[in-house]
C-alpha cells in the first residue's frame, strides 16, 4: 500500500474510532453517509465477488470538496453498508491531482475500476481515462494509464473536462462513454470500444449525442443500461436554464433521455418522453439529488442511487465530521412509458410499529411514534381545494416561539408539491423547490415519505414522480404536525423505520 492510501485509510479509521454516541446520532440511520470529510457522486457501483460495490468521490481531510479519492463500502442488501478500504488516492502521474467520477465491472473474473485521472500539463489539470483491476478489497492502477487521452479523439475540445467514464460490454467487445466538453463550451458523450483484453488499448467511435434544446453546458456523469427493452441515457447537464415546463431548474440537473444506441454509426437517437413532451425528463425534482448510477442486479433489478446533495447549495452545519450522503437506492421499471422509482423492497424490513389512520377534511394534529424522525408515511387522497401541510422534525413549540421546522405541503388548486427548509439554521442557498404532481388516472394523489435524520424522500403517484431534499436539524426536534384544508379525507398509513 502507497504511503498516500495509508495515511487516507488511518485518518478515516481513526476518525471512526473517535466518533461520540452524540456525532453518531446525527448521521442518516439508513441511508449511506460518507465514513468521515467529503462525498459526492457514486462511483463504480458495480456487482463483483458477491457482493454489491459502491465507491465514491471522497476527501477524507475536510468536509469540502477536495483532492479526489474514491472511497469505497460493500453491501448485500442495499441497506446497510460496510466500510472498506480507501481504494485511490491522487498520487500518479496519471492522477496527481485527482481521481474522479468513474465505473466498474466484473472481467476475467477480477474487478475492473474506470475513472477520470486528472493530472498537470503545463500547470494546468487536464482530464484523460484511467484503469485499475482489484480483488474487491484492494486495487492496482494500470502502469499504462492513462488509456486514454486526447490522442484518441480525433478533433479538438476542452482537454479540462473530459471525464466520469461508463464502461459497459456488448458482443465481446468493451464500450465506453464519456462526456467532453466541445470548443464551443457545449457538452457532448463521445464513445470508444475496446477489444483488447487487458482494456489498455481504446479506439475512438464518435459522438454520440450532444448538448442541444437547452441541455446545454458540460454535461457530467454518464449512464447507460436498457430496462424492459427501452434504452436509457442518464447525464448531469451543468448550467442549464430552468424550463418550470419541462421540469427542469436552473443549474445542475441530472435527466434520462431513452431512444436507441446505434453501435456502427455510433449515434443516440432520442425519442420524445411522455412525462413532458420533450426529448429528456428529469429524474428527481428535489434540491439535493445529482449524478446518480445504476447497477442491474442478479435477480434482473436495475437499481439507482444518486448523490443527496447539490453542489448549488451547501447546508452542512460546520461541526460535522462528515459532508455528503447518498440516496436510498431505487428500483427502477416503466408504466405506461413513464420511468417508475421506488425505494428498494429491502428498505421495507425496516418498517416497524404500524399506524394507520385517517385525517378528515380541516383538521390539524400530531402524528405520534417511537421515533418520529425515521418513519415511513404513505399518504392517499382525492381532493381538488384546499392545502395539505406537513411540519418534520420542528423544535418544541412551548420553548420557542417561531421554532425551526421542515415544511412539507401539497396545494390541491395548483396541484403543487413543496419542500421548505428556510425555518431551518441550514437553509443553504437554495432552500425551497416544488413539483407539479398531477392526481393519478383514478383522481387520487399518493405520495411515500421516507424520512431519515437528514432528509425526506417523496415517492408520488407509486413512483412516478422523485423529490429529494436534505435538512440538517438536531435530532432533539421531532415534532411531527399536520394541518389539512383539502376537501376530502386523507388516508395514512405510518412506520417507523429502524435498523435494530
Ligand atoms: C460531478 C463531478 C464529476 C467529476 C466529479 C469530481 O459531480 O463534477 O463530473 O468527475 O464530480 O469530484
Amino acid at each position: 500500500m502507497s504511503k498516500i492510501l495509508q495515511k487516507a485509510q488511518e485518518y478515516e479509521n481513526s476518525s471512526l474510532k473517535n466518533e461520540t454516541e452524540q456525532q453518531k446520532r446525527l448521521r442518516p440511520r439508513f441511508h449511506f453517509s460518507t465514513p468521515v470529510g467529503w462525498c459526492n457522486d457514486p462511483n463504480g457501483f458495480s456487482y463483483y465477488n458477491g457482493k454489491i460495490h459502491l465507491f465514491f468521490q471522497y476527501h477524507p481531510y475536510s468536509t469540502q470538496w477536495g483532492p479526489m479519492h474514491w472511497g469505497h463500502v460493500s453491501t448485500t442488501d442495499l441497506i446497510n453498508w460496510k466500510n472498506e478500504k480507501t481504494a485511490h488516492t491522487p498520487e500518479t502521474p496519471a492522477d496527481e491531482s485527482g481521481c474522479f467520477r468513474g465505473n466498474a465491472l466484473e472481467k476475467h473474473a477480477r474487478h475492473l475500476l474506470v475513472y477520470t485521472g486528472v493530472s498537470k500539463q503545463n500547470g494546468i489539470d487536464i482530464q484523460n481515462q484511467c484503469i485499475a483491476w482489484g480483488d474487491g478489497e484492494t486495487y492496482e492502477k494500470s502502469a499504462k494509464n492513462p488509456v486514454i487521452t486526447a490522442k484518441n479523439i480525433p478533433f479538438e475540445y476542452t482537454t479540462t473536462d473530459f471525464r466520469d467514464p461508463k464502461i459497459f460490454e456488448k458482443n465481446g467487445n468493451l464500450y465506453m462513454l464519456c462526456a467532453l466538453k466541445q470548443k464551443d463550451g457545449k457538452g457532448c458523450l463521445v464513445m470508444f470500444k475496446s477489444s483488447d483484453s487487458l482494456a489498455e488499448k481504446w479506439e475512438f467511435i464518435a459522438t454520440i449525442d450532444k448538448s442541444k434544446d437547452g441541455l446545454s453546458g458540460m454535461w457530467e456523469c454518464p449512464d447507460y443500461f436498457t430496462l424492459q427493452d427501452t434504452e436509457f441515457l442518464i447525464i448531469s447537464p451543468q448550467e442549464m436554464k430552468a424550463n418550470p415546463k419541462l421540469g427542469f431548474h436552473d443549474g445542475n440537473n441530472s435527466v434520462y433521455i431513452t431512444g436507441k444506441l446505434d453501435f456502427d454509426k455510433g449515434i443516440f437517437t432520442r425519442t420524445v418522453r411522455p412525462e413532458n413532451n420533450y426529448t429528456a425528463a428529469q429524474i428527481d425534482y428535489g434540491i439535493d439529488f445529482y449524478a446518480p448510477e445504476t447497477i442491474q442486479l442478479s435477480d434482473g433489478r436495475r437499481i439507482l442511487i444518486g448523490w443527496m446533495q447539490a453542489w448549488e447549495s451547501y447546508i452542512t452545519p460546520k461541526e460535522n465530521l462528515w459532508s455528503g450522503m447518498m440516496t436510498i437506492p431505487r428500483e427502477l421499471s416503466i408504466n405506461s412509458g413513464r420511468l417508475v422509482q421506488n425505494p428498494v423492497k429491502e428498505l421495507n424490513f425496516l418498517r416497524k410499529n404500524p399506524q394507520n389512520f385517517t385525517i378528515p377534511s380541516n383538521t390539524k394534529g400530531t402524528i405520534s411514534s417511537q421515533d418520529n424522525r425515521h418513519f415511513d408515511l404513505e399518504i392517499e387522497f382525492s381532493a381538488q381545494k384546499g392545502i395539505f401541510s406537513l411540519h418534520l422534525a420542528e423544535e418544541k413549540r412551548s420553548e420557542n416561539s417561531f421554532p425551526s421546522y421542515i415544511e412539507i405541503k401539497y396545494d390541491a388548486e395548483k396541484k403543487e408539491l413543496s419542500f421548505d427548509r428556510s425555518h431551518t439554521q441550514n437553509a443553504g442557498a437554495i432552500s425551497s423547490r416544488s413539483v407539479i404532481i398531477e392526481p393519478n388516472s383514478n383522481g387520487n394523489i399518493k405520495f411515500r415519505l421516507i424520512a431519515d435524520t437528514c432528509s425526506v424522500e417523496i415517492f408520488a403517484n407509486n413512483g412516478l414522480t422523485a423529490f429529494t431534499n436534505a435538512f440538517f436539524v438536531p435530532p432533539e426536534n421531532t415534532g411531527l404536525y399536520y394541518e389539512s384544508t383539502l376537501n376530502g379525507e386523507i388516508k395514512c398509513q405510518f412506520f417507523t423505520l429502524g435498523t435494530d
